[in-house]
């Protein structure tokens, strides 16, 4: 895929008032024949359980995957937080903005990946779109895994290098991809970008595999947006731990949003040097506000709940095992099925919605991931079942899935 298209289908390109207004349209038309299912506004939540409209429905969506989010020494903390340095930062936290708080975070983090230190940033988002576009000089190449997230493709257009992007799935293609940039003398310095654990598809990278491209190019910089994998992969630490390959990676990034119960994100490396630049460099960090206190209280005291209690990760793969095993008895496409993201192939867009607006029916929040998310024609029903869910919860979603499959002729009766 070419980095304009690239670029396109992550939303970072500029785009004409045609495509405005056909994004538009097609919303519009979804909303009419009742088919749109998205920013759906929660009345109240539990973490497990979502009120909508007044109905209690069972959360299936969800990124909290250890279930903190309503942990009650994760909201004591952010209280606490709340009271002592208030409810926001007044600012940068290269200005007024910056509180001890952020720096206990940034050394905690450090050692929770294996690193040297860390740069906190407000958003996930914000950190791979601030940090990425830190690292690179003129001539340099961003190769990227083509499923990485639309916020690395952000940090890469800030950056300004080339962009090109290898299928992850089939093995030797990013290889294959380093070899042909690497036999051009022009290419400056190699950064290779990926997802730890794939958000959408649920796939794992083995980057003990992807660090032995150093054979190719001993130079090669290799950053792992582990948004999904932290806290989760290798035991409820890292996708680097999974593979034993903690010193392999040169930089990785994590955020607060998914088993941090909390909101906020950060890179962690061994290069000092380099932090201190992304740290007075990185635009997103230098002129956006700074995490507010509560935001970074909740994810300190979520790691510190995630090293005590090794069992919530144990409960989050049982749980994710049970649900995968028993959807492919039935006869359904589970995309991965060594991850907790359990992604069930629909294929067609329209399909994938009414078969989540059936859900929401039958008292189920599960939603579809369609193109540019996923490939076109292969949309997916995205079902997360963290470590809170018990097993009545998994029962009664699964059920549903099954009786909404039957209905829709996937499976058979
Ligand atoms: C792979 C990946 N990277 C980055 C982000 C952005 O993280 P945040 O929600 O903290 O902005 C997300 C969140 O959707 C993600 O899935």
């Amino acid at each position: 895929m070419s980095h304009k298209a690239l670029a396109k289908t992550t939303g970072t390109e500029s785009v004409s008032a045609t495509e405005r207004a056909t994004l538009t349209a097609s919303v519009k038309a979804l909303v009419r024949s009742k088919r749109y299912v998205y920013f759906k506004p929660i009345e109240r939540s539990n973490g497990v359980e979502a009120v909508v409209d007044g109905r209690t429905l069972i959360m299936a969506s969800s990124n909290d995957y250890l279930g903190l989010t309503h942990d009650r020494r994760v909201l004591a903390a952010a209280a606490r937080a709340m009271r002592r340095w208030g409810s926001g930062p007044g600012g940068s936290r290269f200005l007024c903005g910056n509180i001890t708080l952020h720096h206990e975070l940034e050394e905690r983090l450090a050692r929770f990946t294996g690193k040297a230190g860390a740069v906190v940033h407000p958003t996930g988002f914000l950190t791979n779109a601030g940090a990425i576009a830190c690292l690179t000089r003129p001539g340099d190449v961003f190769l990227c895994d083509r499923e990485c997230h639309a916020s690395i493709m952000a940090g890469c257009r800030l950056g300004g290098a080339r962009m090109v992007s290898y299928k992850g799935e089939r093995e030797g293609a990013a290889r294959a991809a380093l070899e042909r940039l690497r036999a051009k003398p022009e290419t400056g310095r190699i950064f290779l970008i990926t997802e730890g654990l794939f958000s959408m598809s649920g796939r794992v990278t083995d980057l003990a595999a992807l660090a032995r491209l150093r054979e190719v190019d001993p130079n090669l910089f290799l950053y792992v947006d582990d948004a999904h994998g932290l806290g989760v992969m290798g035991g409820g630490r890292t996708t680097a731990h999974e593979f034993d390959a903690v010193a392999d990676v040169d930089m990785v990034m994590g955020t607060f949003s998914k088993a941090l119960a909390s909101v906020g994100g950060f890179v962690a490396s061994d290069d000092l040097d380099l932090l201190t630049y992304i740290q007075h460099d990185s635009r997103t960090h230098i002129f956006s506000a700074g995490l507010p206190a509560a935001s970074a209280a909740a994810a300190l005291a979520s790691l510190e709940i995630i090293e005590k209690e090794p069992r919530r990760v144990e409960r989050l793969w049982r749980n994710a095992r049970l649900a995968q095993s028993r959807l492919q008895r039935l006869g359904l496409t589970v995309k991965e099925s060594s991850s907790p993201i359990t992604s069930i192939l629909i294929g067609d867009e329209m399909a994938a919605f009414d078969f989540s607006r059936e859900l929401f029916d039958r008292g189920v929040f599960a939603l579809p991931a369609v193109y540019p998310a996923v490939p076109k024609g292969q949309a997916i029903l995205r079902v997360v079942f963290t470590s809170r869910h018990t097993r009545k919860h998994i029962d009664t979603v699964l059920n549903a899935i099954a009786e909404t499959a039957r209905l829709f002729r996937l499976i058979e009766d």
